[in-house]
C-alpha cells in the first residue's frame, strides 16, 4: 500500500442502505423496442394510453394523482408506484401478485380498468404494422410475435430505468460533501427511530411486505386489502410491500391510496403509526430534507418514434 492511497474516500459499507448496484448487461436492440412499447398508445384500446401516460418517465415514473385514470376516465382503486429502480424489488404491485416485471408487463394492457385491451389485440396491432413486425423478428430472431416476447421487451426496458448517483449515493460512496449537516442529521433520525427497519437495502424498501398501521390502525376510504388477496391469509390484510423511497421527492402523493398529499404528511403518519413517535417540526423537517437527498440521476430518454400504422391495424376506439 502506498501512501497515497489513504487519501482515497472510504466507502461506508455498514449502512443499512446501500448503493444501487450495477445493471444487468441487456440487448441494446431490445430495450429499444421495450421503449417503444412503453410509450405506444396503440396497445390501449383508445389508442390513447400507453404505460407512460400512468409511469410517467418526465415526472419520476408516476403520474402525480391520488389513483390512477383509467381507460374512459375511469377513476382508478389505488396510487401508480414509480417504475423506477422497480427491478430491484421482490415482486410487483402494492400486494405483490407479481413475481416480475415480465408477468406485471401483461397486465395493465388487459386491465379494462387501465388500458382495457386484449393481449390478443394487442398483438393484432402489432402484427399490421410492418415497422413492428421487423423489429421483433430482429430482436428475437424468431417470426412468432406474442404477449410473451411484448412483455420480455418491456421488461427489459424498465430494467435500464434506474437512478444511481443521488447526493445519498454519493455521501455512501465516501464524498461527506454530498450531505448538508441538516440532511445528514436526518438521515440519522431515519436510522435511529426505526424507518430502516422496513425502508433498508438498495432500494430504501421494496425487499419485504409490512402492515400498515403497525402501531396505530390506518384509517382509509380505500378498500385495497394489501397482500392477503395473493396469499388469502388473514394476517396479511393491509399488508403492503414497502415501496422505494428512491425519488421519493418526485412521486407524490404518497401511500397505496394516495391520501398523504406531501412528504411532510408522509413522514408524519409514518411515524405515528408504524413507530408510535411524533416527530416534532423541525426532527420531521429533517427527515424529509433527508428523503430528498435520494433523487437520483434521471434516465435520460430520447422519445421513441413509432412506427406508423396501416389500413389493417385495429381502429382506436376510445369512448367505448
Ligand atoms: C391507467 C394507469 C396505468 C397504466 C396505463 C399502466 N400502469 Fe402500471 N401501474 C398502475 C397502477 C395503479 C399500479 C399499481 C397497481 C396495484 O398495485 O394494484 C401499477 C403498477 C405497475 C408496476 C409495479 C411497480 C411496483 O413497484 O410494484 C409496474 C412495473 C408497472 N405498473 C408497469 C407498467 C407497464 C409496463 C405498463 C404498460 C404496459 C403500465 N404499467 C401501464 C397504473 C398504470
Ligand atoms: C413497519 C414497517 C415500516 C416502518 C417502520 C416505516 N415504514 Fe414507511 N412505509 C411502510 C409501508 C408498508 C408503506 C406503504 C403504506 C401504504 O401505502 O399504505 C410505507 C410508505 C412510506 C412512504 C410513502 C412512499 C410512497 O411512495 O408512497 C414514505 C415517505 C415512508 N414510508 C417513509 C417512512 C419513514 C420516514 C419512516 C420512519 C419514520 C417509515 N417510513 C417507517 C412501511 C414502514
Amino acid at each position: 500500500m502506498t501512501i497515497g492511497t489513504t487519501a482515497l474516500a472510504q466507502k461506508r459499507a455498514d449502512e443499512p442502505v446501500q448503493t444501487i448496484p450495477a445493471m444487468r448487461n441487456l440487448d441494446p436492440a431490445m430495450v429499444e423496442l421495450g421503449k417503444k412499447l412503453f410509450f405506444d398508445p396503440r396497445l390501449s384500446k383508445s389508442g390513447f394510453i400507453s404505460c407512460n401516460s400512468c409511469h410517467n418517465l418526465s415526472m419520476g415514473g408516476s403520474d402525480n394523482l391520488k389513483t390512477s385514470i383509467g381507460h374512459n376516465w375511469q377513476k382508478g382503486p389505488i396510487n401508480s408506484p414509480t417504475v423506477l429502480n422497480s427491478s430491484l424489488n421482490l415482486a410487483q404491485f402494492w400486494d405483490g401478485r407479481a413475481k416480475d416485471l415480465k408477468e406485471q408487463a401483461g397486465g395493465p394492457i388487459a386491465n379494462p380498468g387501465e388500458m382495457a385491451f386484449t393481449h390478443e389485440l394487442a398483438i393484432d396491432t402489432l402484427k399490421s404494422i410492418p415497422g413492428y413486425v421487423d423489429e421483433f423478428k430482429k430482436v428475437f430472431r424468431t417470426d412468432k410475435l406474442s404477449i410473451d416476447e411484448v412483455t420480455t421487451a418491456i421488461a427489459a426496458f424498465e430494467e435500464t430505468l434506474i437512478t444511481p448517483n443521488s447526493p445519498f449515493d454519493r455521501w455512501l460512496d465516501g464524498d461527506n460533501r454530498a450531505l448538508t449537516s441538516m440532511e445528514l442529521e436526518g438521515y440519522k433520525l431515519f436510522k435511529e427511530s426505526g424507518c430502516v427497519a422496513c425502508h433498508n437495502g438498495p432500494n430504501l424498501g421494496g425487499n419485504s411486505f409490512q402492515k400498515m398501521g403497525l402501531v396505530q390502525p390506518y384509517k382509509t376510504a380505500s378498500t385495497a386489502a394489501g397482500r392477503v388477496e395473493v396469499t388469502g391469509k388473514d394476517a396479511d390484510r393491509l399488508n403492503f410491500k414497502v415501496p422505494t423511497l428512491r425519488n421519493v421527492e418526485l412521486t407524490y402523493p404518497y401511500f397505496h391510496d394516495g391520501e398523504a398529499a406531501t412528504l411532510t404528511q408522509a413522514v408524519d403518519l409514518m411515524g405515528r403509526l408504524q413507530l408510535g413517535r411524533e416527530f416534532s417540526k423541525d426532527e420531521n423537517a429533517k427527515i424529509v430534507a433527508f428523503l430528498k437527498t435520494l433523487t437520483g440521476q434521471q434516465p435520460q430518454i430520447a422519445m421513441p418514434i413509432l412506427p406508423p400504422s396501416t389500413d389493417k391495424t385495429p381502429k382506436p376506439r376510445p369512448f367505448e
